[in-house]
């Protein structure tokens, strides 16, 4: 089961695509359970979905919401936590109910104990409707770097140098923490869509080898590749290494 593939012109397209998504999701299931991501490709979706809530086409009161990660030893006031820039980006613009909002605790002294809580929200919640997902240019989803196991579950992992010289830019000077807790690749695989975003030449090797390349954790994106309604939506520059007419 190849994940569909939607290549449109650029990141203002994929932001009213997947943000018609989402809107299609609470406008069926008020209560719907939505998997959110951070980074730069998904800001624009989050303005999407901040528009249409102040023209009053969707809320957010009744809905929960799962990140995929956090930084270890940000507290959730840090300017570069996850958990601030989803407040800021998203949460504090839209009718959602704080306490429905989770996010894994990088302040947390037992990761196991924090990751063992995490899935256990996830599965009183019913399981995520929809996860949104970015792609590191090293193939990671949320903080699975190359190698995490297919069957991984939230837990406490090492970034790579070159995904903390990739985000260094969020962090104005300061040193970008060596560890987070992610959901894993197992956690991500059963939510009932997935939909990937990618943007820019600098992700397009990573595009082709998750669609491309037979599924290996060596690029944990390919993982979408055995998920039944995974979705991947991404600009013609992400796309540009891909066989086959875009
Ligand atoms: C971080 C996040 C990922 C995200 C990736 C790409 O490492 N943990 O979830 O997909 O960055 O981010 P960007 O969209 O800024 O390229």
């Amino acid at each position: 089961m190849s994940p569909r593939l939607i290549v449109l012109d650029d990141a203002a397209a994929i932001a009213r695509h997947v943000a018609a998504m989402f809107a299609g999701l609470l406008t069926d299931r008020p209560n719907a359970v939505l998997g959110l991501a951070t980074g730069g490709t998904p800001v624009p979706i989050y303005q999407a979905l901040i528009a249409r809530h102040r023209a009053g086409e969707i809320s957010f009161r009744d809905a929960a919401s799962f990140n995929l990660d956090e930084y270890v030893g940000l507290p959730r006031t840090h300017p570069a936590s996850f958990a601030y820039f989803m407040a800021t980006t998203l949460f504090d613009h839209v009718d959602i109910t704080p306490s429905r909002t989770h996010i894994p605790d990088g302040m947390a002294t037992d990761a196991e104990a924090e990751s063992a809580r995490y899935e256990a929200a996830i599965a009183k919640a019913g399981g995520i409707d929809l996860q949104l997902l970015g792609i590191g240019a090293n193939g990671h989803v949320g903080f699975n770097e190359p190698g995490s196991a297919f069957a991984s579950r939230t837990r406490k992992v090492t970034l790579t140098a070159s995904t903390r010289a990739a985000n260094r830019r969020f962090f104005a000077g300061g040193e970008v923490p060596e560890q987070a807790l992610t959901m894993g690749i197992g956690t991500i695989l059963e939510a009932r869509a997935l939909v990937l975003v990618a943007t820019g030449a600098g992700k397009a090797e990573a595009i082709a080898r998750m669609l491309q390349a037979p599924p290996s954790p060596d690029c944990p994106a390919s993982a979408l590749q055995l998920h039944p309604d995974a979705t991947v939506v991404c600009d013609r520059e992400a796309a540009r290494l891909l066989d086959g007419p875009a």
